[in-house]
């Protein structure tokens, strides 16, 4: 690994010891993926994928008293994933138990972030990069993220510079100001070593497509072709609503950390086909292709014929174009259906600050009306634990899906069960 003196300064201990490990940690990341030098982290913030006070994750918050300690603070400020908690959420008294359990470290896990430079109180949500949370990195900017969906909707829809890092590595990045060069920070490792040929007769759905492609190439590469005529031919709200959810099933189903999508992304628009190597190969998704993929994921509900409990619609969290359209067509189905109020709990997921926005709109008393929760939580962080595992919750997430009992639906079916309570 070629250091700068300046790094190599760092990791001789010029800054103390404390950020000597930092940096050793980092050298020995990149030497593990063949990195030969390090690349300045020039996003002018940082985003953490840790964002839950775990009782049982002491080593994390020892290793933040020491960061504090020894004055190892972010060099960048940061948002962080969505909180774990949300006492509007529906619960039971047990599970209400539990969580408060399991969450213990909760308050004193934040006061550890604010201190190690969170940009705001409410900073916490996986969609940091929408324009109503202010953590956006521009095209060609090194990011040093974790969060999956983030990281996949960075390197694609914004055209930054971003590996799939771990938790605590990518804040050694932000702490250290460089992350190693490897993989999705070079040309070569941006280059698409599968076409996928979209040939469906009709606009796919997001989270089933991005689940297929997923599946498919694993962390490689995509090309996406056929796909633009769906998303309107150009990368408006919509179509960055579509491929934020579409990535983060490809991310989660799959580990695709950069896709590039024919006329559209920024690379493929700039760079077309150059951006395919020689030997891809190709994946065809046609309407027949979708639905064996979505024929294959496994109910794993105890009672595969129970009645929903709960839905969860906004993993990732919902844009604020996405919570308007989700309000219409709930409203609509309603009226539609001679009812005022949803007929199972529903909640809804966005941002702090993208809820913060969504109040000011007339939308909002209406979804209000309706009996729908809007929450910043992580739903998978309510359901990952044994009382949340054994209820059946339905979603349209397919990461959601991916990562706990969840049941996944598609958009049209959430609206129904929403509506009729049971699809
Ligand atoms: Fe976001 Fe939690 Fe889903 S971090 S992508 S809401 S699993």
């Amino acid at each position: 690994m070629r250091l700068t003196p300046d790094q190599q300064a760092m990791l001789d201990g010029a800054k103390g010891e404390t950020l000597a490990k930092v940096m050793k940690t980092l050298v020995m990341y990149g030497e593990a993926f063949g990195a030969e030098e390090m690349v300045p982290v020039t996003a002018e913030k940082g985003h953490l994928v840790t964002s839950f006070g775990l009782s049982m994750m002491k080593p994390v918050y020892d290793l933040m008293d020491q960061l504090i300690e020894d004055g190892a603070v972010n060099g960048q400020k940061f948002s962080v994933d969505p909180r774990p908690l949300d006492p509007n959420v529906p619960m039971n008294l047990l599970q209400k138990l539990v969580f408060k359990f399991m969450y213990s470290k909760q308050d004193d896990y934040e006061a550890q972030l604010r201190q190690l430079g969170l940009l705001e109180d409410d900073a916490f949500t996986c969609t940091c990069y929408l324009p109503q949370v202010g953590n956006e990195p521009k095209q060609g900017q090194v990011l040093s993220w974790a969060e999956s969906s983030a990281v996949v909707y960075a390197n694609s829809v914004l055209g930054a510079r971003c590996n799939r890092n771990s938790g605590i590595l990518e804040l050694f990045g932000s702490i250290a100001g460089c992350v190693p060069k490897f993989g999705l920070l070079t040309d070569e490792g941006r280059k698409a070593s599968w076409v996928v040929q979209v040939k469906t007769s009709r606009r796919p759905e997001a989270q089933i497509l991005g689940s297929a492609i997923g599946m498919k190439v694993m962390e490689d590469v995509p090309y996406i072709q056929g796909l633009d005529q769906w998303l309107g031919g150009q990368l408006d709200d919509a179509a960055k609503a579509y491929l934020k959810d579409m990535g983060a099933a490809s991310a989660s189903n799959g580990a695709v950390g950069l896709y590039h999508v024919e006329g559209i992304t920024p690379e493929a628009c700039q760079q077309g086909k150059i951006l395919i190597r020689p030997d891809a190969q190709v994946y065809v998704i046609d309407d027949a292709e979708l639905e064996r993929v979505r024929a294959s994921y496994p109910c794993i509900w105890k009672d595969p014929n129970a009645k929903p409990k709960l839905c969860f619609v906004g993993c990732p969290h919902l844009s604020l174009e996405q919570l308007n359209q989700w309000t219409g067509a709930l409203c609509a189905a309603l009226e539609q259906a001679g009812r005022k109020t949803v007929a199972v709990p529903t909640v809804f997921t966005a941002a702090p600050a993208v809820a913060k926005a969504f109040a000011k709109t007339p939308a909002a008393d209406r979804l209000k009306g309706t009996g729908v929760v809007l929450s910043s939580i992580c739903p998978l962080m309510y359901m990952n634990n044994p009382l949340s595992g054994k209820m059946p919750v339905a979603t349209s997430s397919n990461k959601l899906r991916t990562y706990s009992s969840a049941r996944y639906y598609t958009d049209a079916e959430m609206l129904q069960i929403m509506v009729k309570g049971e699809c």
